[in-house]
């Protein structure tokens, strides 16, 4: 008689722990004490925020580096820098987190969606060229799940536009394309340090840039409108206060030197899962574009087919695989395009300007990735390779007793 599903009453496959997330040790509480004793626990008058700055900048050979509050206040922040304002139109892709949709609609501009490709789950770049209309004002890419997107074509098609890119590189630290970092390649770059990120200090996020004028209008945005050498009073423009405070960036210091050594790990891990993943039908790795030299491997992504599992919707499988003890998730439940939030306000912000309200854009691809899709966290890769081994059981247990 065959062992039952976890599910239905049998032992699951995985009974060990998983690593624990964040990573941390004496270096973070050193880091910690450290700047409690300074009394210097802000960005003004204290050390850790430029430091972290200047060497989170070198790591992605940028020249500038300004640290703000999370990755959704550094979208704002690059967005307001690149000049986006009332009914600009922003082309991102439909396959993201929503920070990156509502950094446009609270400056009242309107995101516009690319659809993404099948291999990568990352924007498509025919998509971003088809949907270019005259009021388009700026390209953001994400790098999706630490793929970087096509930054070739992405950059050739900013520059035939003249559209400033930012790279929304939140789920991508120390990712790279054809050997260049993310976050350098377009004309700003945006990370996000939340609790879930590969680096991360339970919140924070950092804005990268190559250009002096754009790296002096996002260190004005981030610190009220003031200007680097300015009096303490002036305020040459409108802004708030973005700032990142001494604690985290202290963490975060420490956080990017391990960065490499958990990066190699993840790779390795899932080079080894997703080989072994290969031997089960209907669970498909996303390898992504073979032009990346670094994956970040925020998340391990698969598609499912639910014709190999006899028909049942991804929902069962990740009930099942979750009681094996696999923490695999759905991911993005609908493209952003079609998100009630995104719909309600980019209507809004159309009646509000008097201009005529459109439909959503149709992003096909993603229908699926979002119906079909699976994410493991990037913690399961600094596991050992037994793990990646009850993974790889788990689902073809599932599989062998569906199908
Ligand atoms: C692609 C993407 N963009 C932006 C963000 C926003 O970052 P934060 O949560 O730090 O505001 C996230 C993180 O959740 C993200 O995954």
């Amino acid at each position: 008689m065959t062992t039952p599903l976890a599910i239905d009453g049998g032992p699951p496959v995985r009974t060990q722990p998983w690593p624990s997330w964040p990573v941390w040790d004496d270096r973070e509480l050193q880091a910690l004490t450290d700047t409690l004793r300074s009394g210097a626990w802000a960005a003004i008058g204290g050390t850790q925020v430029h430091a972290l700055e200047q060497e989170f900048a070198l790591a992605h050979g940028a020249r500038h580096g300004i640290a703000c509050a999370s990755g959704s206040a550094a979208l704002e922040v690059a967005l307001r820098a690149a000049g986006i304002d009332w009914g600009d139109e922003v082309l991102t892709t439909a396959y993201t987190f929503i920070a990156t949709a509502n950094a446009c609609l609270l400056l009242g501009a309107l995101p516009r969606f690319a659809d993404v490709l099948p291999g990568t789950w990352n924007i498509d770049p025919e998509s971003v060229r088809r949907r270019i209309t005259p009021r388009t004002r700026a390209i953001v890419a994400v790098h999706i799940a630490g793929e970087p997107a096509d930054m070739d074509a992405l950059r050739q098609i900013a520059r035939e536009h003249s559209l400033p890119l930012i790279e929304d590189s939140a789920q991508a630290h120390g990712a790279r394309w054809r050997g260049q970092p993310v976050g350098s390649m377009g004309d700003m770059g945006t990370f996000s340090f939340q609790i879930s990120k590969n680096m991360n200090a339970g919140e924070g996020g950092m804005v990268l840039s190559n250009s002096d004028a754009y790296a002096e209008r996002c260190w004005s945005i981030v610190n009220v409108g003031r200007q680097r050498e300015g009096a303490f009073y002036h305020h040459a423009g409108l802004s708030g206060n973005y700032r990142l405070p001494e604690w985290p960036a202290a963490v975060l210091r420490v956080q990017l030197q391990r960065l490499e050594e958990q990066s190699a790990r993840r790779s390795e891990n899932a080079a080894y899962l997703f080989d072994a993943v290969d031997e089960v039908p209907g669970l498909t790795p996303v390898r992504g574009d073979a032009r990346v030299t670094q994956f970040a491997h925020h998340l391990v992504r698969f598609m499912y087919a639910p014709e190999q599992f006899n028909g049942r919707p991804p929902q069962d499988f990740v009930r099942a695989m979750i009681a094996e003890g696999i923490p695999i998730q759905q991911g993005y439940p609908i493209p952003l395009s079609r998100h009630p939030v995104v719909v309600e306000r980019s209507a809004f912000i159309r009646t509000r300007l008097g201009m005529p309200q459109e439909a959503p854009d149709r992003c096909p691809v993603c229908e699926k990735v979002c119906a079909q899709g699976l994410w493991l966290p990037q913690w399961v890769l600094l596991a050992d390779y037994r793990a990646m081994d009850d993974i790889v059981r788990a689902a073809q247990r599932i599989q062998q007793a569906w199908a």
